[in-house]
C-alpha cells in the first residue's frame, strides 16, 4: 500500500526581486491576493490534501512568514468582545497547531533541488509534497489533493503539469510523455527550461510535486544543472526508470504565476471575482474600463 503523504516542503528562501521595492522589507509570499497572503493559499491547499507537517525552507528576512501562523490572543479577544465572529473565523484560517511548522535555513541559494534537499532530515524515508507558493491554483478540488490521489494509484513521483505556449518552454521544467491521452501521463523524459527549439513538448511542470524519498538520495550527489543551480527537475528525472516511475498530472484548475506581476494581477482579479461579497462591484468596475 502507498504510504500517506503528510509532509510538505515549501521552498520560500527566494528574494522576490521581481517585486522590488515591495519585497524590500517583506517576503514575497506575504503579498496578498484579496485579503490572504500567498502562503495562506498554499497552506490551505496542502491541508485540504491531508498534509499535517510543513517544512519551510527559509532564509534571512523571512521571519514574517512564520509569525503569520502564530496565534494572536489579543486580536482574538478584541474581536470576540466586539462580536466580530466572521473576522474571528477568517483569523482562525491562519492558526496552526504547535509543532506543525518547522523551519530550515537554506544557507546558500544553490537552486530549488538544493532547497528541497535542505529539508531531508525532517522528511525522512517517506513520500512528501513540494509546494511553490508562487504558483497559485484555483480549482474545485485542490490541486494537491488531485495529486495525492494520483500518487495513491501510481505510487511514483507525481508532478503537476500544464500545457504552455511553445515559446515559453525556457521558463519551465518540460516533460516528455509517450501517451498524451489520460490525465495522469507516464513521463519518459524531463528537462529544465529548454530552449523552445530543443523542447521535447510544451507540457510544463507547475509548482506542485509529490516525490518519493529516492529523489532526496539523488539530490545527495546532484551536480549543478541549468543555470549552474542544483535542479529538482534533474533529480526527479533520475526516477523515470525506477520501479514506480514519474507521472505528470494534468490537473483540473487554473494556475496563476504569482511570481510575475502580470500573473499576480490576473490572480487578484480572478480571486476577487470568486468572492461573492466582491463580485458585483469588481465586475461592474472592470466593465467600465476602456481597454485598447
Ligand atoms: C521552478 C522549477 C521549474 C518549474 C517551475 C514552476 O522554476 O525549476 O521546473 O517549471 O518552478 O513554477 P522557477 O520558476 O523557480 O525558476
Amino acid at each position: 500500500m502507498t504510504q500517506k503523504v503528510t509532509k510538505a516542503v515549501l521552498p520560500i528562501a527566494g528574494l522576490g526581486t521581481r517585486f522590488l521595492p515591495a519585497t524590500k522589507s517583506m517576503p514575497k509570499e506575504m503579498m496578498t491576493l484579496v485579503d490572504r497572503p500567498l502562503i495562506q493559499y498554499a497552506m490551505d491547499e496542502a491541508r485540504a490534501a491531508g498534509i499535517t507537517d510543513f517544512i519551510f525552507v527559509t532564509a534571512k528576512g523571512k521571519g514574517a512568514l512564520v509569525d503569520y501562523f502564530d496565534k494572536s490572543p489579543d486580536l482574538e479577544r478584541s474581536l470576540k468582545e466586539k462580536g466580530k465572529t466572521d473576522l474571528m473565523e477568517e483569523l482562525a484560517r491562519s492558526d496552526m497547531p504547535s509543532g506543525a511548522i518547522s523551519t530550515i535555513r537554506q544557507q546558500e541559494a544553490l537552486g530549488l533541488g538544493h532547497a528541497v534537499w535542505c529539508a531531508r532530515r525532517l522528511i525522512g524515508d517517506e513520500p512528501f509534497a513540494v509546494i511553490l507558493p508562487d504558483d497559485v491554483i484555483m480549482s474545485d478540488k485542490p490541486c494537491l489533493q488531485q495529486m495525492t490521489e494520483a500518487h495513491r494509484e501510481t505510487g511514483g513521483c507525481v508532478i503537476a503539469a500544464m500545457e504552455v505556449d511553445p515559446d515559453q518552454t525556457d521558463k519551465y521544467g518540460i516533460l516528455s510523455v509517450a501517451d498524451t491521452g489520460g490525465r495522469a501521463v507516464k513521463v519518459n523524459g524531463m528537462v529544465e527550461k529548454p530552449d523552445p527549439k530543443d523542447a521535447p513538448s510544451n507540457l510544463a511542470v507547475i509548482g506542485r510535486y509529490i516525490l518519493t524519498p529516492r529523489v532526496l538520495d539523488a539530490l545527495d550527489t546532484q551536480d549543478p544543472g541549468k543555470g549552474g543551480e542544483i535542479q529538482l527537475t534533474d533529480a526527479i528525472a533520475k526516477q523515470i526508470d525506477g520501479a514506480l516511475g514519474v507521472w505528470g498530472l494534468k490537473f483540473d484548475g487554473q494556475r496563476f504565476d504569482c511570481g510575475s506581476k502580470a500573473g499576480f494581477l490576473q490572480a487578484t482579479v480572478a480571486f476577487g471575482l470568486a468572492r461573492p461579497e466582491l463580485r458585483d462591484d469588481l465586475a461592474g468596475f472592470l466593465k467600465t474600463l476602456k481597454l485598447g
